[in-house]
């Protein structure tokens, strides 16, 4: 079960899907989402099945997501901050060429 630290001052909002979240200094994208009871991040592109944060410490990539337009960012290991914008990373990723 995830709680937070309750002396950890001031506070950070962003958007996911479009909605707002608050979060807190310090926190990574997949904490604050987890703190808010948000657990689907991606979902699979193999099955469609809904992904989220497995290992929270970068190994297993399920909780990738797309951030400011940038797809494939790991949740679990971007600092938050004020004003991203997060969205639900589905199905594969576009490469530039
Ligand atoms: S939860 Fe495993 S890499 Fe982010």
């Amino acid at each position: 079960m995830v709680s937070l630290i309750d002396d950890i001052e001031g506070q950070i909002t962003f958007l996911f899907e479009g909605q707002p979240v608050t979060a807190r200094p310090g926190d990574t994208v997949a904490s604050a989402l987890a703190a808010a009871n948000t657990r689907h991040l991606r979902d699979s592109v193999v099955s469609g099945e809904p992904r989220g944060v497995f290992c929270m410490m970068g190994a297993c990539f399920d909780c990738l997501v797309e951030i400011d337009g940038v797809q494939n960012r790991q949740a679990c290991m971007t600092p938050v901050a004020d004003g991203i914008s997060v969205k639900r990373q589905r199905g594969g990723v576009e490469v530039a060429l």
